[in-house]
C-alpha cells in the first residue's frame, strides 16, 4: 500500500466534492490540478509506486489510472454544466424586452415650398391645365428673345441675369416655358409651370434662386375677362373667400396690357403693417394677355389666337402662410428651423 498516501477512495471522494463545489471555471481548472495535476494527489500515489512490492505495483498503477479517468469525467462534467450557466446567465443578462417603447425615428414632412406647390398644381389641375416643365439652364431665346425682350432691350434690367457658357442663362423666370410648351404645337393650351429659377439678387426677402409658378392660356376666344376669373378663382383657394384683388396697370414686354396682382394684406386687413410695407396690399404677381410678338415667334397666327399668362413667386406665398420672416431660412436646410413650420 501507499504508506502515508491517502487512499485512492479517499482521493475520489475529495475530487468528487470539491468538484461538485467549483462555483466558476477558474475554480475548476484549480481542482482539477489540486488532483491531476503534476503535483496532484494521484500523482503522488503514482509516485509513490516505485517503494511498493513488485506485486502490489501493477494493482495500485491501474487502480489509480482508473481514479484518474473518473475525476477527469466528473470534471469534464462540471465544465460542461458550468459553460451552460455561464451562457444563460449571458442570454438572461442581455434579454431582450419587446413591451419597452422604442425609440422613434423622427418622422419628416414635406418642404413648405413643396407643399404649396402641390397646393398650386392640384388647384389649377383641377381647372384642366397640364403641368409643363422647362430646363434651369436656358437659351437666351427662350427667356428673353423670344418674349419680345431683345438684347439692347431695357427691360433686360428688369432681371438681374446669371450668364452661362455659351450663350445660356440660369433661367430668370418660368416664362422661357410658354415658348417650349407652344412652338410647334396647336391651341388650345392650359399650361401650369413650376420651376426654380434665379436672379443675381440677394436679401432678407430675395434669394438668387427662387420658385415660380406660370400658368398660361391659349385659344381662339380667350380674354383679360379669363384671366381675371381664373385668378380671383385661385387667390380664393389660396387664401379663403374673402381675400381681395386688385389688378394694377404694369409692364410686361411679354403680355400687352399686362397687370401686377396685388391682394388685401391679410394680416392688417388693409392697415398696413411690416409684411406689406404699411401699404396694406401684397403683390402675387405679374399677368396679362400674351403679346401678338410672343405667339408669332412661336409659330401661332396673332389674328386667330389669343390668351393669357401670368406668373406668381412661390416662395413669398410659404413665407406669408408659415409665418417664415426671412426667405433665406427656407432653403438654408436647417432641420430645427423646417421642422418648426
Ligand atoms: N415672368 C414675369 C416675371 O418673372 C412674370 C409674368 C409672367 C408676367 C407672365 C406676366 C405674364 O417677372
Amino acid at each position: 500500500m501507499a504508506g502515508e498516501q491517502p487512499s485512492l477512495a479517499v482521493i475520489e471522494e475529495e475530487a468528487r466534492l470539491a468538484i461538485a463545489e467549483a462555483r466558476s471555471l477558474p475554480a475548476l481548472a484549480e481542482v482539477r490540478a489540486r488532483f491531476l495535476g503534476k503535483k496532484g494527489s494521484v500523482g503522488a500515489v503514482l509516485r509513490g509506486i516505485g517503494a511498493l512490492a513488485a506485486d502490489e505495483r501493477a494493482r495500485v498503477g491501474e487502480a489509480a489510472n482508473v481514479a484518474k479517468d473518473r475525476i477527469e469525467a466528473l470534471v469534464a462534467e462540471r465544465r460542461a454544466a458550468l459553460e451552460a450557466g455561464a451562457r444563460d446567465h449571458e442570454l438572461s443578462a442581455r434579454r431582450l424586452d419587446v413591451s419597452l417603447p422604442g425609440v422613434r425615428a423622427p418622422r419628416g414632412h414635406l418642404h413648405p415650398i413643396t407643399q404649396i406647390e402641390r397646393d398650386i398644381v392640384a388647384f389649377f389641375t383641377g381647372l384642366g391645365f397640364a403641368v409643363e416643365e422647362g430646363p434651369e439652364v436656358e437659351t437666351q431665346w427662350n427667356n428673353f428673345e423670344a418674349l419680345n425682350i431683345p438684347p439692347d432691350h431695357p427691360a433686360r434690367d428688369m432681371q438681374a441675369t446669371f450668364f452661362v457658357d455659351g450663350g445660356h442663362v440660369l433661367r430668370t423666370h418660368t416664362s422661357p416655358v410658354q415658348i417650349r410648351a407652344m412652338t410647334g404645337r396647336q391651341p388650345p393650351f392650359r399650361f401650369i409651370v413650376p420651376g426654380r429659377v434665379y436672379r443675381n439678387d440677394r436679401s432678407p426677402r430675395h434669394s438668387p434662386m427662387f420658385h415660380q409658378v406660370e400658368g398660361f392660356m391659349v385659344d381662339e376666344r380667350v380674354s383679360f375677362a379669363d384671366l381675371k376669373g381664373v385668378l380671383y378663382a385661385f387667390q380664393r383657394h389660396m387664401m379663403g373667400a374673402d381675400v381681395e384683388l386688385r389688378f394694377r396697370a404694369s409692364y410686361f414686354p411679354f403680355t400687352e396690357p399686362s397687370a401686377e396682382l396685388d391682394y388685401r394684406c391679410l394680416l392688417c386687413s388693409g392697415a398696413g403693417c411690416a409684411t406689406c410695407s404699411q401699404s396694406g396690399w401684397i403683390e402675387a404677381g405679374g399677368c396679362g394677355m400674351i403679346h401678338p410678338v410672343v405667339l408669332a415667334n412661336c409659330g401661332l397666327d396673332p389674328e386667330r389666337f389669343q390668351g393669357f399668362a401670368f406668373g406668381m413667386t412661390l416662395d413669398r406665398a410659404a413665407m406669408l402662410r408659415f409665418g417664415v420672416p426671412n426667405i433665406h431660412l427656407l432653403f438654408e436646410g436647417d432641420l430645427r428651423v423646417l421642422g418648426q413650420i
